[in-house]
């Protein structure tokens, strides 16, 4: 019996997720650790029936047209999808599979990192240590202060499954007010203590706003040059969901004049974002590399979660995460 092909697009896959693919398929694997190149991926997914991807990897009608009638399923290892072209897979009839979840956890928990990095200015206080601040003013009143959670006002962009994990994990640092907004109020918010705002309140009451929505066609350049105006100036902006949601040079021009007062991203645009980028030079902005889900636990099982949308897919079977 011919067994059916998949190609991956990363070489280090964590082995779980590989070896259940190796066990049933043909498996052909980008084997650079840079993201696969545009023009192997388009040569080497003609005819083969699945594809597992990650977020790096544009699923557009050329990646489709080269794949052929043969691609039934993509399996992306991400929970995001604006890197795939849904109107166009779902007009085919292919499966795609995702990873809900599993990350959920670990990026809330990188939230969290991010919002006491940024708010307590803990990147910059280091630098002190060695840069001189630290001997030119030891223990200064007012040096190094920034800004606690503790008494703060908290308001979330997109009470998701990663935005109620960050309001869990809000309420015991003890925020006095949790808001959220996003497109319709959600059930879930009760039990969290959390509040359904309109987005401009949401921006004028928050110490720290936190976007953890999708990106798509209402997200895309949200936090805008009018947006940053809305807010409060000691308010602290973390974006962990897509760089597309905020336009950078508005961000920029925000940090500089201390319209606001600082920000943490976990995601940009461009990814990697060159290190001479502005925003990768202001000591009020606080950069992690898109490592949301950069756990050991959590990309294994998303790789594992991966393997088994590809899998059911191809068998015809209930994926255990599917979008479309
Ligand atoms: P969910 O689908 O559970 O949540 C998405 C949220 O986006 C929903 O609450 C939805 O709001 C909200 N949303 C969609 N459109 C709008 C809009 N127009 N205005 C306001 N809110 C909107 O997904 P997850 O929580 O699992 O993941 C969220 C995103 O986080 C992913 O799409 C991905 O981009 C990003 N991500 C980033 C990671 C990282 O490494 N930094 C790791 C994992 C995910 P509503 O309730 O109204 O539908
Ligand atoms: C996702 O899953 O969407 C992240 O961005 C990568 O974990």
């Amino acid at each position: 019996m011919t067994r059916p092909s998949v190609l991956v697009t990363r070489p280090d896959i964590p082995p779980e997720g590989l070896a259940l693919l190796r066990d049933r398929c043909d498996v052909t694997v980008w084997d650079k650790p840079e993201p696969v190149e545009r023009s192997f991926l388009l040569e080497n997914i003609k005819g083969k029936d699945a594809l597992f991807c990650m977020v790096t990897e544009k699923i557009d009608r050329e990646l489709l047209d080269a794949a052929g009638p043969s691609l039934k399923v993509i399996g992306t290892m991400s929970v995001g999808h604006d890197h795939i072209d849904m109107a166009e897979v779902k007009a085919r009839g292919i499966k795609v599979g995702f990873t809900p979840d599993v990350l959920t956890d670990a990026t809330a928990e990188l939230v969290m990192a991010l919002l006491l990095m940024t708010g307590r200015r803990l990147v910059e206080a280091r630098q002190q240590i060695y840069n001189g601040g630290w001997a030119g003013c030891a223990w200064s009143p007012l040096w190094m202060c920034g800004q606690g959670l503790a008494g703060s006002t908290a308001g979330i962009v997109g009470l998701g499954r990663i935005g109620q994990g960050v309001a869990a994990r809000l309420r015991p640092f003890n925020v006095s007010t949790i808001l959220y907004t996003g497109r319709t109020e959600r059930p879930e918010a009760a039990a969290l203590g959390a509040q359904f705002v309109p987005f401009d309140e949401l921006l004028a009451r928050s110490d720290f706003v936190i976007v953890t929505c999708a990106l798509n066609d209402d997200t895309r350049g949200l936090f805008n040059e009018a947006a940053f105006g809305k807010m409060k100036s000691n308010a602290v902006l973390i974006n962990a969901s897509r760089g597309g949601t905020v336009d950078q040079e508005a961000l920029a021009a925000a940090l500089r004049s201390g319209r606001i007062q600082a920000a943490g991203l976990d995601v940009m645009t461009p990814e990697p974002l060159p290190p001479t980028h502005p925003l990768a030079n202001m000591t009020n902005c606080t950069l992690t590399p898109h490592v949301g889900s950069a756990t050991v636990k959590s990309r294994t099982d998303m790789a594992t979660l991966t393997a088994r949308n590809i899998l059911t897919g191809l068998d015809g079977a209930q994926m255990p995460a599917r979008l479309c």
